[in-house]
């Protein structure tokens, strides 16, 4: 094959094309990024948390009493919080019992690294208690120990260092108190002081690393579906999210569980600022999953219309709370929260592939009227609906020119065969409407859930042609992004974890690929090929994009066909500095699951021949002179 570069017809794309999908679906936020280790430190897991399933959650789920000679129940009277209602009471009539909590799976503990104990706790009975706090695992016996003393009737904040003597993933955090009477506890928590970039509250260090590798200049949260919930009451209120974490108020997490809001919107800004990536809310567009199975999806539900102004001020809230000066209302709170620097938002998502019916259609057109309003420096992201070719994406479309809307975001989770079909998507969308945010990709086998290097090379081949449509798709994000094994409700994932190891996907790679060597400038390419045949001219794409910041070109090949495909590449124009290419393939069986990219130096320059391995992604990236 022959590459022929066409820097005559250079042009400007989106610097924005790679972005993550981040949502709290396959415990990716509790139990996954989220970094607290106690399962239900709250006391507030409810049966509607699991309505989808024969195993009923309650206050107590998750904790457990070992011993004898005491009881354990919930109680909800004088709560910490009014919006955390309930609260553990501990009554020993002979110490040797201890409240156990086995976090998710068990809690995997690292030996001398520092865990934070913390809970709220108040004397019931008695002038004082000691209460031993320790962290036990079956197999090591106990790994670390503390004592902390409850003096107050009332609730107060206690605090302790576990220091773990060995490596364990298999322990579990055990309250005992020293002396007969009662205590109350709440907000049980084991926290690793070790989170991403030492964050207080903050991030699993291991999956957030994962995540900013992908070199993200975008994080969409916190959804898809938990965006706009399981029926109106459910919908996300950020509102609830923000704030002393004894006062945020959790929620059923429409994905069958229970979202704790200890990840709130304070720390998805501070993630995406410690990783360089644009903040992207998506707020429900007024209206709950059309899926919902409470208050009235579909066609009938929506907030009612009179509530409608508060929950408007909610979003024009959120900016002041991202953006506003510390003297602000809203602004005082992220300030409070430790970040008197604006946050610096740009982006909101109204809307979650929501059906596009009359009641979103009032309801986004309000709030997208209102936002505009008060803040025409952010740029509104609409929704093109739940099937991107039905009449919802027709009419969301519709209304995407009707109101003039920035970006629209368009999902679809397909098959290879799709993608590799499918190049030339974007190539017929008129410039001067909507630009698109692809908000939720995959591609994913027929039946099957898994990904491979088959998928992996369809979205390679798919985003050559993102690129070569840079300036209309101004960013894309794979979804969903993480997924804790045997914990998952959506298949294939980006990058799957359990308590000790992070197993990106080939697909990851992919990813990581784009966002490593993404460019401001499309160099158009032509690739002609001794065989004709369209079928395999689909299976090979180039893509050439130009770092007009660091001066560097990177080419990006992918070969979906059964044998090695010989190129040439015509580099006058663009001639490389050191006369050496950065080189990274990535190649297999179209089977083979968890294919690593190879990373190597090549020589370039002038008519440069390359060989493309059978089903491969070859990246090459090189300085060129001025
Ligand atoms: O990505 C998983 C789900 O797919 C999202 O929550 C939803 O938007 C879509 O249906």
């Amino acid at each position: 094959a022959e590459i022929m570069l066409h820097p005559g017809e250079a042009k400007k794309i989106s610097t924005m094309l790679t972005g993550v999908f981040f949502e709290d679906i396959n415990y990716g936020a509790d139990g996954g990024l989220y970094a607290e280790l106690i399962q239900n430190r709250d006391f507030e897991y409810h049966p509607r948390d699991k309505k989808y399933s024969d195993k009923e959650w309650n206050s107590s789920s998750c904790w457990s009493l070992k011993g004898e000679n005491a009881s354990f129940r919930i109680d909800s009277v004088k709560p910490v919080h009014p919006n955390n209602l309930h609260y553990a009471v501990l009554t020993v009539e002979k110490p040797g019992a201890s409240l156990v909590n086995t976090g998710y799976d068990g809690i995997a503990v690292k030996k001398g690294d520092p865990y934070i104990f913390s809970a709220f706790t108040g004397l019931l009975q008695g002038k004082g208690n000691k209460l031993a706090i320790k962290l036990v695992s079956d197999s090591r016996g106990v790994l670390a120990g503390n004592t902390i003393t409850v003096s107050a009737s009332g609730w107060k904040s206690l605090k302790s260092t576990l220091i773990p003597s060995a490596d364990a993933s298999d322990a579990r955090l055990e309250i005992q108190p020293l002396s007969s009477g009662g205590i109350a506890l709440d907000m049980v928590s084991l926290f690793p002081q070790k989170t991403f970039k030492g964050r207080k509250n903050g991030l699993r260090a291991d999956l957030a690393q994962t995540i900013a590798d992908i070199h993200p200049r975008f994080v969409r949260f916190p959804g898809g579906c938990v965006a706009h919930g399981d029926g109106i009451a459910n919908i996300y209120k950020w509102k609830n999210s923000i704030g002393p974490l004894e006062s945020r108020k959790g929620d059923r997490n429409i994905w069958n569980y229970h979202q704790s809001m200890g990840l709130g919107y304070f720390e998805y800004f501070q993630f995406c600022e410690d990783i360089g990536a644009e903040a992207v809310p998506i707020i429900a567009a007024g209206v709950p999953c059309q899926n919902s199975s409470t208050g009235g999806g579909g066609q009938q539900g929506g907030i009612p219309m009179d509530e409608m102004g508060a929950y408007i001020q909610d979003i024009i809230d959120l900016v002041e709370y991202a953006n506003g000066a510390p003297n602000t209302v809203w602004g005082r709170k992220r300030a409070e929260a430790g970040h008197p620097k604006p946050f610096n938002l740009k982006y909101i998502g109204i809307g979650n592939e929501d059906m596009i019916t009359d009641v979103f259609r009032e309801r986004f057109e309000m709030i997208y009227k209102a936002l505009k309003k008060a803040h025409p420096e952010i740029t509104v992201i609409g929704t093109a609906g739940p099937f991107f070719e039905g009449s919802d994406y027709v009419e969301g479309w519709k209304i995407a020119s009707e109101l003039n809307i920035p970006v629209m975001d368009e999902h679809y989770y397909q098959s290879p065969g799709w993608f590799i079909n499918n190049q030339d998507f974007y190539d017929r969308y008129d410039r001067s409407k909507s630009k698109v945010y692809l908000g939720e990709y995959a591609a994913s086998l027929p039946g099957g859930n898994k990904t491979n290097l088959e998928t992996a090379l369809a979205e390679a081949l798919y985003l050559t042609s993102l690129e070569r449509n840079g300036d209309v798709v101004e960013m894309a994000s794979y979804a969903p992004l993480l997924a804790r094994e045997n914990h998952t409700q959506w298949n294939p994932d980006l990058i799957y974890f359990n308590n000790t190891e992070v197993k990106p996907t080939t697909g990851y790679y992919v990813q990581q690929l784009y966002g490593q060597n993404a460019g401001d400038q499309y160099i158009p390419s032509s690739v002609s090929l001794s065989n004709t045949n369209t079928p395999v001219k689909k299976r090979i794409a180039c893509s050439v994009v130009k770092d007009s910041k660091t001066n560097e070109i990177v080419v990006k090949l992918v070969n979906i066909l059964p044998v090695p495909v010989n190129t040439s590449l015509d580099l006058q124009t663009y001639r490389p500095e050191s006369g050496k290419a950065g080189k990274t393939v990535i190649s297999g069986n179209p089977a083979d699951r968890d294919v690593r990219p190879v990373i190597s130096q090549t020589d370039i320059g002038g008519k440069t021949t390359l060989e493309l391995a059978p089903y491969s992604f070859t990246v090459l990236r090189f300085r060129v002179k001025n």
